[in-house]
């Protein structure tokens, strides 16, 4: 490898890790309590953001589309395997705008039982929709998902 090349190579790679490094520090200031509420709220907002296009596909309002639909079903059930841990660190129960009741810490295990359905429900849904001809085949599915949603955030979200 002749001189210039390893330098430019080297200078990449300084150049990579530096922006690595920042990416990693830009929440320098943020403890571990108050970036965990804002992984699990930027966990959620991604699951709301892809399921509300289903919806939409549901109710007439998007135009259906089956590539679509499959990866968004899909990209819904791949979030919900990552809520729980959000949950897990100690200090996150209060504070840092969330909007978790304490009920999910006092009551752990029907909480975990309903994250565990949230995922079994959702990939029920991107089973469904892997195949669907029309919104109308993930309807009921897309109900039944949609119900969890609400029946936990009774339980467990603050309004
Ligand atoms: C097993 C319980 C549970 C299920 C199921 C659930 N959520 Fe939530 N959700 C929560 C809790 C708890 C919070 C509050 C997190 C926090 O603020 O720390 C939340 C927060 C949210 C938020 C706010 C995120 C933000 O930006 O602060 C949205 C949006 C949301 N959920 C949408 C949904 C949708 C859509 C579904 C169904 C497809 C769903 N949730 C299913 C428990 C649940």
């Amino acid at each position: 490898m002749n001189k210039r090349l390893k330098t430019t190579l080297a200078g990449l790679l300084a150049l990579g890790i530096g922006n690595y490094a920042t990416i990693a520090n830009a929440d320098e200031n943020a403890s571990l309590p108050e970036k965990a509420v804002k992984y699990r709220q930027g966990a959620y907002f991604v699951i709301a953001w892809n399921f509300g296009a289903i919806g939409a596909m549901v109710k007439g309002e998007m135009p259906f589309d089956a590539k679509v639909l499959a990866e968004k079903a899909d990209r819904v059930n791949v979030m919900t395997k990552m809520l729980i841990e959000g949950f897990e660190v100690k200090g996150s129960e209060k504070g840092y705008h969330t909007e978790a009741k304490p009920e999910v810490w006092k009551d752990w295990e029907k909480f975990k039982e309903g994250q565990t359905k949230f995922q079994e429900a959702t990939a029920k849904l991107a089973e469904v929709a892997k195949t669907a001809a029309s919104a109308e085949d993930v309807k009921a599915q897309f109900q039944d998902t949609a119900k969890l949603c609400k029946d936990c955030h009774e339980n467990f979200k603050e309004d």
